[in-house]
């Protein structure tokens, strides 16, 4: 999908609010639809409503927060622009919000666009030409920039410089012209696809943990206010169980909950009346879903516990392997389920026991 959105935060004292018009004008100039993320759809704007906006409502993730805040009050301090920053890790764990919450804690304005709406070498040159002194620009997606939009972006990162070559052939010519200082925040699900020299420009390189129960309920129990739902303290846990140690799925499920309550004319979401609703929603206590659970099931049943083929696994639950490898996967290893092999996926005794199987003797020694 082609979109860019372009958010601005309140302007600063110091700034004139002309320079803050001229900036969004000229983004504005641009062939993408400029709109902020969460306007896509209904859902969209709820997601957007209980993302948090401050550093102190971004719940866990501490190692991430501590180098981020020194990182902050550094550039703060120095007058400099932010060091371009790479976030990695599965889907739902807080990239994109971690993104917003540094322009505001910056003070700066913030441009979010993905890799796929920069085919074009114009798509990334419009970016880079309308950015003012701090920006960020965050792309989401960055393994899967096309080879000329990153070259682009190399001397951009490194010199804030932007290489146009003009002409063809051996009249060809580079002019260079100076851009503004601005920081880059790149995310992406799949860091070991990211060309090495695009990775080594980023002067800060983050993963993204799964959150622990405790986090997730944390999450759960800000959203319910957010929400107005009334959800207790083990209800929340009960949610946050579930919620495959991701704030996503954790405000996802929690909807779902609240929608159950509602229906059944519910005061209060407990724990009780969490689990209820979660399996009928076929979310096991775990959190596993019907793919998870497929998944293991045909390793299990299908192939002795494994080794097992992505591809295999993949036909089988009638998803596309990259899924499996970026949604699914994390969460089982993670939890202890699966293992991987250069020969395949594996599963493992605790998978065996989670579905009610016994591990087969001959088995006992891999796992
Ligand atoms: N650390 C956090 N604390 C509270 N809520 C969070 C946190 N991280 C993510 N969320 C919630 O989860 C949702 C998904 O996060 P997002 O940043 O879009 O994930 P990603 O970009 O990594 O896929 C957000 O809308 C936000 O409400
Ligand atoms: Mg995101």
């Amino acid at each position: 999908m082609a979109i860019i959105s372009s958010k601005k935060q309140p302007p600063e004292p110091n700034k004139k609010p002309k320079e803050q018009q001229e900036s969004v004008k000229a983004s504005s100039d641009q062939d993408k639809i400029l709109q902020p993320e969460a306007a896509f759809d209904e859902q969209g704007k709820q997601e957007e409503s209980i993302r948090p906006q401050r550093f102190a409502d971004y719940i866990g993730q501490k190692d991430l927060k501590d180098v981020l805040e020194i990182a902050i009050k550094a550039a703060k301090s120095r007058g400099e622009v932010l060091d371009h920053l790479l976030l990695y890790g599965p889907p739902g764990l807080g990239k994109t919000t971690m993104a917003m919450i540094l322009a505001s804690e910056m003070g700066v304005n913030y441009k979010i666009t993905s890799a796929p709406a920069l085919e074009r070498p114009r798509d990334i040159v419009g970016l880079l030409v309308n950015l003012k002194p701090g920006d960020i620009i965050f792309i989401d997606e960055i393994h899967r920039l096309s080879r000329m939009t990153e070259e682009i972006l190399y001397p951009a990162m490194e010199d804030y410089r932007l290489d146009i070559t003009i002409g063809k052939g051996t009249s060809a010519r580079i002019r260079s012209l100076p851009l503004a200082k601005f920081t880059l925040v790149g995310a992406t699900t799949r860091v070991g696809a990211l060309t090495s020299p695009l990775r080594d420009r980023f002067g800060l390189v983050q993963k993204l943990r799964f959150y622990e129960v405790e986090e997730l309920s944390q999450i759960v129990l800000r959203s319910s206010q957010l929400l107005q739902t009334n959800v207790t303290p083990d209800g929340a846990t009960e949610i946050a169980r579930r919620s495959r140690g991701t704030p996503r799925i954790a405000n996802r499920l929690l909807k779902r909950v609240r929608d159950f309550a509602e229906v059944k004319k519910l005061a209060e979401v407990t724990e009780s009346v969490a689990a209820e609703a979660l399996e009928l929603f076929q979310v096991d206590p775990c959190g596993l879903d019907w793919t998870d659970r497929k998944m293991l099931s045909v390793i299990i049943e299908q192939f002795n516990g494994g080794p097992v083929g992505l591809e295999t696994i993949a036909a089988a639950t009638g998803e596309d392997p990259q899924t499996i490898e970026e949604v699914y996967e994390p969460y089982l290893m993670q939890i202890g389920y699966l293992s991987r092999t250069p020969r395949g996926r594996i599963a493992t005794k605790a998978a065996y026991k989670h579905m009610n199987f016994t591990p087969p003797n001959e088995q006992l020694s891999l796992l």
